[in-house]
């Protein structure tokens, strides 16, 4: 980083931002080998200029943060956020996530790869899919959702059908047939919302899915890499890829895990797993399950795969000793660490009822706070 004050010319700018935009900004900087100071002057101009309208960025529990500004940005700036009757502190954050967006860093880093997991059912994979992609679209990231489960329930849910059978979709791409003609990216449908700007967007689930176990069965190549490889030619187009996954464990879900593996030269914490459960005694032994076949993969593939976090999903104290007593040991696990408990609360049936997604439906209730939760927790 050069001198905080080259010259003297600049002006000390002290505000407030959210930790995962203050962490983005620094790695994206890195990236591009940009200074963190000339970034954020950036991202006022262009905060400034911008015509579109700016999705506002959730700030509750932003942090201290300092930089310096050219002299004179400061009080145009100021005096800009009173003119569009925004706080400072949300007006920089805005600022901050547009300069992300404006400045991708294509091929500088692999693209995250979030697989959300676990083979038992209904312990809330797609609702934290969804929830954790919305979360990190209204940050600044640039999200793909891959609905990988042929119930579709994800698809469903944002208001979208599942590709009929036998047209082009993601199974069509894994497994090379002939359907498979225009790009993947062409597929993928962007999810309206203010929040998430032009950032978030989802593949969606196809009938054909249903078949995907027996198709990798005779499928001849590597299909352990099959989802890798349909989904390679999108990464550059996005910062994080979240893989909704079936309640399977089955060769379409290896295919997922080893999508989900450490890169080379991926930092520790980058992609892996994060794996919803509930707080009781099947969902401890549904753990076990899944555990021992991550181990399985690892070994006959001699790869890594982190399990990032845990999700303890649809938690109720009321439901009395087993509720707390499991809890206690999802915690006590340590690792994975529990990035977030959430509780069973109306918004998100409400959200999937209405096909809403659940952080523009009810922005601000609890569980919408979980999902920014987990996202943070992931930075
Ligand atoms: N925290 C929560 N509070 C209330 N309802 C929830 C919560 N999380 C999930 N649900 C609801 O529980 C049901 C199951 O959740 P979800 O579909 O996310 O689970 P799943 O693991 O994806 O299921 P499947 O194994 O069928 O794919 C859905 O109706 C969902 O809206
Ligand atoms: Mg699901």
């Amino acid at each position: 980083m050069s001198s905080p004050n080259p010259g003297g010319e600049r002006e000390k700018l002290v505000s407030k931002l959210p930790a995962q935009l203050r962490q983005a900004l620094k790695v994206r900087a890195a990236q591009l080998s940009t200074d963190v100071q000339d970034a954020v002057a950036d991202g006022i101009r262009a905060w400034q200029t911008a015509t579109k309208p700016l999705p506002s960025v959730d700030t509750s529990g932003a942090e201290s943060f300092g930089t310096w500004l050219p002299e004179g940005l400061y009080d145009s700036f100021k005096a800009d956020c009173g003119t569009r009757g925004v706080s400072y502190i949300q007006g920089l954050a805005q600022a901050i996530a547009l300069w992300i967006e404006e400045h991708p860093a294509e091929g500088a880093h692999p693209t995250r790869r979030f697989v959300v997991c676990n083979q038992k059912g209904g312990v809330g994979k797609t609702a934290v899919s969804a929830g954790l992609a919305q979360a990190l679209a209204e940050n600044g990231n640039r999200v793909l959702l891959v609905d990988y489960d042929p119930q579709g329930h994800l698809s469903h849910q944002l208001g979208l059908k599942a590709i009929p059978a036998g047209q082009e979709s993601l199974v069509t791409h894994m497994l090379n047939r002939e359907q498979a003609q225009q790009d993947l990216l062409d597929l993928a449908v962007t999810i309206e919302g203010e929040r998430f700007g032009d950032r978030l967007r989802i593949l969606p689930a196809a009938f054909d899915a249903f078949l995907l176990d027996s198709g990798l069965t005779v499928f001849r190549g590597p299909r352990h890499a099959a989802l890798e490889r349909a989904l390679a030619p999108l990464e550059e187009h996005f910062d994080v890829i979240v893989i909704d996954s079936p309640p399977s464990l089955g060769l379409a879900m290896d295919a997922g895990i080893y999508y989900g593996r450490r890169r080379d030269s991926e930092r520790q914490g980058s992609s892996g797993l994060v794996i919803p459960v509930e707080a009781e005694d099947t969902s401890a032994q549904a753990y076990g399950m899944l555990i021992n076949q991550v181990a399985s993969l690892i070994k006959d593939y001699d790869i890594e795969v982190e399990q990032l976090c845990l999700v303890v999903n649809k938690y109720d104290s009321r439901r009395g000793f087993i509720a707390t007593s499991s809890l206690a040991k999802w915690k006590a696990l340590g690792t994975p660490p529990v990035l977030a408990v959430i509780p069973d609360l109306k918004e998100q049936r409400e959200a999937v009822r209405l096909q809403r997604p659940l952080l523009s439906y009810a922005a601000d209730c609890e569980q919408a706070h979980s999902m920014r939760q987990i996202a943070r927790g992931l930075a």
